[in-house]
């Protein structure tokens, strides 16, 4: 990657995405939003002020699916690739269920990040779950965030709840609190919105309680002009014609006309997935009862795929079942072409181009239509345009001025704008010039991308473009006040320190030692690792007068906080709250009488802290009670008095693992230091261990082991011997 131009990521992690022939249409996950961020990325990719673009997305690793969604990264174009981010497993799973698996996302972004030469200047989010992602990535690489809603949880709940379905239901199935509660948030942080519509921003967010926070930009999208060429371009140059596009028409005529009686008639084309809000029913039955219209067009409707109508979801099943009956009902044999199925990437271009050479009609039907892709592909080859009169339509009709909007609730309305426009040669042809050159002018992907550079540059006010600075110096020097995320990003080496005896104990030492760290901040980054509550961590950097660290590890590695802003680490406390019962583990050890509580501030959300004089077998009881009980947690007693009930995946060590883990630092060069038995876990990990020489007794076990280096040194003294020691310094 170029030092110098933007880097640029997009975040869209549902669905099937892949460069070459994406499978739209195939579930409710994969259609037009997969075909966006696709267009989307490419077209960043070219512009001269962009250096690389990243569309982020899911790992898929499943049998069920091609195996193109298991691979890791896969270019675009030069500037332009997919990277795919593994969570949640390795199967293919509806957006609705990723929600908990978002946290191992973000962290697994941030590794990646680290494995490249420079942080992203930019976080763009589509969709709920990808805003969600963009807006925590914005916030560890203190970079701007941009969103694209695609669709609104608000607006869906308003939907099903007037198809009657049960609050309960909608957050089983669709998660709508989950959704709805991550997008109010985003309205409240996002830099910039962009939608397609104006009327999205009135009618969508304007749900929301945040809808009038954001810093709107209605920007549509654009499409692929060189697969929506005009349909005449087929006659006027046959090097268009390859073998390819003769052999997709070829497939086409003959399915087609399987279906009719007379294909010399000009046709009625209608495309979109089988779903009731798509309005198939309507448009049949303004066809079915139009005499007239029967007798001018053709109808063909191109509803998804399908195999087995019965194997298919109860929606999608109505919808097809109903289709087959009203064409027995009207009676439309020999003049309805239903397929099965097509191929979207190669077969619709030239259906389009088809219908518009027949001199046919492109119809969608459905009752609200936000957007209306489809449309601006039909317009751009040539097609006049029947709709309905809402959002996307008005607008694409505004702009183009190619076709009728008609109250689709009316099948009449719908078949007269149908004639109108098949029976008046002049009309035909001036509709589908208007939108052949409309399209071009507001539509383009070359549009829309110098409009969103446009505000992008805006929220990058120091950035200098695209080659004014220093390549090398840029990678390695993070300005002072980075955010943990480029900090972490950017350093090779680490260390992490307890707190009490170790880090603390003598001022001198340990002045000496923050010097040196300061030295190396280029290289070196810092944290503590503490038994000590986030509050009594912060009292200790008063007390003893040391800077502010950029790792956190509190309450005997139950929470991980970063410097300087204090960041708390959702992925951790999702990770550890695996099999923790709080409740239950409090029930469980009510019956020891030596149990006694410490004071509130040892009390934490993943951490019950107790105190107890350990005489005898009391442990060994404590520990046997939450067995019996079937309660799976950690148990550590130190200093003789302390008892510390954790999370089982939760210790100093477990997070310090953790930590290196999601910002990739190798075990070579990261080390820890303590001076007690409650640091033993973290000491005796993978990374290189540091004992002071004041440690406490419980510590000489671990005296000759390898990896594990005793210093005579004492308190921070011991530290900085311990970072020469390990060449770190
Ligand atoms: C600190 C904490 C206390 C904990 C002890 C041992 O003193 O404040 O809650 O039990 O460390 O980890
Ligand atoms: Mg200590």
């Amino acid at each position: 990657m170029s030092t110098s131009g933007l880097y640029l990521q997009l975040f869209s992690p549902h669905g099937l995405i892949r460069g070459h022939s994406p499978e739209l249409g195939r579930d409710a996950d994969t259609g037009g939003q997969v075909k966006y961020v696709l267009e989307l990325a490419k077209e960043m990719g070219r512009r001269e002020e962009v250096a690389q673009v990243d569309l982020v997305t899911r790992l898929i690793d499943d049998k069920s699916v091609a195996d193109d969604y298991s691979v890791a990264i896969e270019p675009l174009s030069e500037h332009a690739r997919i990277v795919r981010i593994r969570c949640g497993g390795r199967k293919y799973i509806r957006k609705e269920l990723l929600w908990p698996h978002l946290e191992e996302f973000i962290d697994k972004t941030i590794r990646f990040i680290k494995s490249q030469a420079k942080s992203p200047d930019l976080f763009h989010g589509h969709y709920a779950d990808g805003g969600y992602v963009a807006m925590e990535l914005a916030a560890a690489f203190d970079a701007p965030f941009l969103f694209t809603g695609h669709s609104l949880g608000s607006n869906k709940r308003q939907k099903l709840a007037q198809e009657g379905v049960s609050a309960a239901r909608m957050n089983r199935q669709y998660k709508l609190d989950t959704r709805i509660l991550v997008e109010e948030e985003i309205m409240r942080k996002a830099d910039r919105i962009i939608t397609s519509t104006q009327q999205e921003i009135d009618l969508q967010y304007g749900l929301y309680s945040n809808g009038r926070i954001p810093d709107f930009s209605v920007i549509p999208p654009g499409i692929d002009l060189e697969t929506f060429y005009p349909f005449y371009d087929l006659q006027m140059d046959t090097e268009l014609l390859s073998e390819e596009v003769k052999q997709t028409r070829f497939t086409l005529f003959n399915e087609l006309h399987r279906f009719w009686a007379h294909p010399e008639k000009p046709f009625i084309l209608a495309l979109c997935r089988p779903d009731q809000r798509k309005n198939i029913s309507g448009l049949l039955e303004a066809y079915g009862t139009s005499k007239e219209l029967r007798a001018i067009a053709n109808l063909a409707i191109f509803a998804g795929i399908r195999s087995n109508i019965t194997a298919m979801e109860d929606n999608e099943q109505a919808v097809l079942t109903d289709m087959l009956l009203q064409m027995d009902r009207y009676d439309l044999y020999g003049k309805l072409a239903i397929p099965k199925r097509h191929d979207f990437a190669t077969e619709v271009p030239e259906l389009y181009r088809i219908c518009a050479e027949s001199r046919g009609v492109f119809v969608n039907p459905a009752l609200t239509e936000p957007f209306g892709l489809t449309l601006i592909e039909a317009s751009a080859c040539g097609l006049p345009l029947v709709a309905t009169q809402d959002g996307g339509p008005r607008d694409i009709v505004g702009n183009c001025d190619n076709g009728i909007l008609v109250d689709v609730a009316q099948p009449r309305e719908i078949a007269q704008a149908l004639q109108s426009i098949l029976v008046d040669e002049a009309q035909w042809s001036r509709f589908s010039n208007n939108g052949i050159n409309g399209v071009r002018n507001h539509y383009s992907w070359q549009a829309h991308a110098e409009k969103s550079l446009h505000h992008i540059l805006q929220l990058l006010p120091e950035k200098d473009l695209p080659s004014s600075q220093n390549g090398t110096a840029t990678m390695t020097t993070p300005r002072s006040s980075a955010s943990f995320g480029k900090r972490l990003t950017n350093v090779q080496n680490l260390l992490i320190t307890d707190i009490d005896n170790t880090l603390v104990g003598d001022d001198a030492s340990m002045q000496e030692l923050f010097f040196h760290l300061q030295e190396r901040r280029d290289s070196l980054a810092w944290g503590v690792s503490t038994g000590r509550s986030l509050e009594l961590t912060l009292q200790a950097m008063t007390e003893h007068n040391f800077p502010m660290p950029d790792i956190l590890i509190c309450s005997v590695g139950t929470e991980i906080y970063y410097g300087p802003d204090l960041r708390y680490d959702k992925g951790w406390q999702r990770h550890i709250s695996w099999q923790w019962k709080p409740e239950q583990i409090k029930e469980a050890l009510a019956v020891f009488e030596h149990l006694v509580f410490q004071e509130a501030e040892g009390q934490r959300g993943h951490k019950i802290s107790y105190y107890l004089e350990e005489t005898g077998n009391r442990l060994q009881a404590i520990n046997q009670g939450l067995q019996e009980n079937k309660l799976r947690c950690r148990t550590i007693y130190s200093h003789g008095q302390f008892l510390d009930v954790l999370p089982v995946r939760a210790s100093k060590g477990k997070a310090v693992d953790y930590i290196r883990y999601k910002f990739d630092f190798s075990p070579r060069h990261v080390m820890v230091a303590g001076d007690s038995g409650n640091d033993e876990d973290m000491i005796t990990g993978k990374s290189r261990g540091l004992v002071v020489g004041n440690h406490s007794e419980e510590l000489e076990g671990l005296r000759g082991k390898a990896n594990i280096y005793f210093s005579q040194a004492c308190y921070a003294a011991g530290i900085l011997d311990g970072l020469k020691h390990y060449g770190l310094i």
